[in-house]
């Protein structure tokens, strides 16, 4: 029985070739540590590879994802009256920036906008972005940052006078948990400085019906966006998830206003990974990611705790998603 405690590789039975000296830092470390818990969990930011992120693009074209296309609605209308109260020659400094489409309606509205700076994890789409961007619009001046955006680090000095814009677009602000949400938007007040002001889009509050259809589509594309993380350890920690004994989870959580992803284990089974043996229980659950939905007063006391002004916001004629217009307070001017 020596040979079934490998994971089968090489599908020649003669031939093994086990390679656990991959990425033991990285997603490795982190799906070892998210797997051996009591709660098994992996963070969310593993699934986006180029494959995770070509089918979160899928995502975000579904009928049943009302998110994107609700808020670049939203942005299209709104667009003109950020540009007013943000003033000439602002910076427009997009958390998340590898493609620039939303962006783009805030950029088309400004004026005389002063720079863009986009600032995204993923070196190789931030590059071909910022160069698409740059066909398009050759006089605006692009500081593309490639940086984890959570993690401290300083915003690239940009001459220019005019204000600082932050834009935070997707609702990705709602896969944070509230209480992280608030760290996060008061290190990007601290960063932002004095005077400086920020979009951030944030999902509604809604039927149970529409929210879980918005996270478990009929075509499956959510599900298969979801089992990439285990089919990048299959490629790359030399693990054996059996993908047909997953199942994608969407459950909205009515109590703390959150949807909730998993992957659910089918069967008792084993799989391996950098030969570690996980063992799965039928119906145990691995938490992929949670999907935070706020009222308007909710995600306004959200930006106060963290120290901003909430100034506007604006929503659908369906009340499905919004955009918050945040100010830091002028007042820290000189410290
Ligand atoms: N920011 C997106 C959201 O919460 C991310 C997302 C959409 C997502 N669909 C998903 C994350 C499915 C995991 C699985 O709406």
């Amino acid at each position: 029985m020596l040979d079934t405690d490998f994971a089968p590789v090489d599908p020649n039975p003669r031939i093994a070739f086990h390679d656990y000296a991959l990425d033991l830092s990285g997603f490795g470390q982190a799906l070892l540590n998210g797997l051996s818990g009591l709660h098994k969990a992996i963070p969310c930011r593993f699934i986006y590879d180029a494959r995770g992120s070509a089918l979160f693009d899928r995502i975000c074209e579904l009928e049943e994802y009302y998110p994107t296309r609700t808020e670049i609605g939203i942005l299209r209308r709104c667009a003109p009256d950020i540009a007013r109260r943000v003033g000439p020659g602002a910076q427009l400094i997009e958390l998340g920036g590898a493609s620039s489409l939303k962006a783009e309606i805030l950029l088309d509205a400004l004026e005389r906008p002063g720079a863009y700076v986009p600032i995204d994890i993923s070196r190789d789409n931030l590059r071909s972005a910022t160069r698409r961007l740059h066909l398009r619009r050759p006089d605006l001046s692009i500081h593309a940052v490639c940086a984890d955006y959570a993690q401290p680090f300083a915003l690239p000095p940009i001459e220019g006078g005019g204000r600082r814009l932050g834009f935070f677009p997707g609702s990705t602000i709602g896969n944070l948990q509230p209480d992280e949400a608030v760290s996060f938007l008061t290190d990007w007040a601290a960063r932002l400085g004095p005077g400086a002001a920020m979009v951030v889009g944030v999902d509604l509050r809604k039927s149970t019906a529409v929210l879980e259809r918005a996270y478990d589509d009929a075509q499956g594309v959510t599900a298969a966006f979801s089992k990439n993380v285990l089919v990048r350890a299959n490629s790359e920690l030399s693990a054996d998830f059996n993908l047909d004994l997953f199942a994608h989870r969407a459950r909205y959580d009515v109590e703390h206003g959150r949807i909730e992803i998993h992957l659910e284990s089918l069967a008792d089974q084993t799989a391996h990974v950098l030969g570690r043996a996980i063992a799965l229980k039928a119906g145990e659950r691995i938490h992929i990611e949670d999907s935070y939905k706020y009222s308007l007063a909710g995600f306004g006391d959200l930006a106060v705790a963290a120290g901003f002004a909430p100034e506007a916001v604006w929503t659908d004629p369906d009340q499905l998603f919004s955009v918050h217009y945040l100010v830091t307070p002028a007042a820290l001017r000189n410290s």
